[in-house]
């Protein structure tokens, strides 16, 4: 059949395969275009044309893992290690509270030591009380036990991001030491744990990563649709120099097409899961200088603009080319409105703009 056939009668189904999903994923020209107004139509029927803010803070690169992709693992000596102090935090939150941002998104590498367990826990009582308990709060702190999770819910926390990185279990291996720290398992049962917490609960993948295929893409897609997840946020696999997956680079499919390939990953979400909330990463807009409207025209609904003091920026290097590493909030501010508004969506300023999934899942099961 005609590619652009095929691909019309899939893009109708109520329910797409695996071998749909694969099947979307090679599409180009016409039906790669097909695919995107898709997405862009289910977006603005479900969750409307609104794209939300979370500032975001980045805390601390300090980690106790050694993830073989990325630029803050442990094992990177090259490195300066930096951690917010409790000032810091809080003028990126007043900022985010001033402006209108309604939420923010709280990262940082993962520790599991008690004095940072305890040290977050503080800082989410000084943040409600800084703003009258008016932020939606995110954490991305990595896996941490269901006490913890718990304690840190009870003092704020709404929200938990902790991508699975790859679905597939061989495809997880490959991309991380092979020890108890970096178990698929125990990655998988922190985000059944989350999700049993009643966090609103997001996860996501790399697109792009050395010995990916189409498959494994097709197989993250089903996992995001099985687990029910409330939130994404996926982006682009950038190589960076200073870490061990480097030496495949050559392995690598070429930017652009990381970039397009994760522009269907987003629209094949958004159609598969039609109400959650998905970021428009900073790795999109690391390859294309349009990459976040782009991702917003794909189907994405929720930016993250950087909060994290300037000063602190290079030490958070993930991968190469990150953007926005000179721009103090309120330059980039700006900036975003005006890109948001040329990608055809408004800004829900004031609004936590929460996972609409989440409460329609969570009503379902009442
Ligand atoms: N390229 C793209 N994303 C990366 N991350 C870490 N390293 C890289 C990289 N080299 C992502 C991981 C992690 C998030 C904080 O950043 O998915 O969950
Ligand atoms: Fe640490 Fe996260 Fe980087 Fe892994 S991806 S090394 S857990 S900061
Ligand atoms: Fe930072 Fe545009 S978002 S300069």
């Amino acid at each position: 059949m005609d590619n652009i056939l095929k691909t019309h009668k899939i893009l109708k189904k109520d329910f797409l395969n695996k071998d749909d999903l694969v099947f979307l994923l090679a599409t180009t020209g016409e039906s790669f275009q097909a695919l995107l107004d898709k997405a862009a139509e289910i977006k603005k029927h479900y969750v409307g044309n609104i794209v939300y803010y979370r500032g975001l803070i980045e805390y601390s690169n300090i980690c106790s893992k050694n993830c073989f992709y990325c630029g803050i693992r442990g094992g990177n000596k090259k490195l300066d290690r930096y951690q917010m102090t409790d000032d810091e935090v809080i003028e990126a939150v007043v900022f985010a509270y001033k402006n209108n941002y309604s939420s923010i998104v709280l990262q940082g590498g993962e520790r599991n030591d008690k004095s940072f367990i305890n040290k977050i826990t503080s800082l989410l009582q000084k943040i409600n009380k800084a703003t009258d308990n008016s932020l939606g709060i995110t954490l991305s702190l990595g896996e941490q036990t269901e006490e913890t999770f718990r304690i840190w819910k009870e003092n704020g926390a709404r929200r938990y991001l902790l991508r699975i990185e790859a679905s597939n279990r061989d495809l997880y291996r490959k991309m991380h030491p092979d020890n108890k720290k970096h178990d698929f398992d125990t990655r998988l049962e922190s985000l059944y744990t989350l999700k049993k917490l009643e966090y609103q609960t997001g996860t996501g993948v790399m697109i792009g990563l050395p010995f990916q295929t189409l498959e494994h893409l097709a197989q993250d897609l089903v996992f995001f649709r099985d687990f029910d997840i409330d939130m994404a946020g996926m982006g682009p696999y950038i190589e960076h120099e200073d870490t061990p997956l480097y030496q495949y680079k050559d392995l690598l499919l070429p930017r652009k097409e990381r970039f397009e390939l994760s522009l269907k990953m987003l629209a094949l979400l958004r159609i598969i899961l039609k109400d959650i909330n998905i970021a428009a990463t900073t790795a999109m807009q690391a390859i294309d200088p349009v990459g976040r409207e782009k991702a917003l025209k794909a189907g994405a609904n929720v930016i993250m603009p950087n909060l994290t003091p300037v000063k602190y920026r290079e030490g958070y290097l993930l991968y190469e080319d990150k953007p926005c590493t000179d721009e103090e909030a309120e330059h980039c501010m700006n900036c975003l409105e005006s890109s948001i508004r040329m990608a055809g969506d408004d800004i829900g300023y004031g609004k936590w703009g929460d996972s609409k999934h989440y409460f329609n899942r969570i009503n379902k099961s009442k």
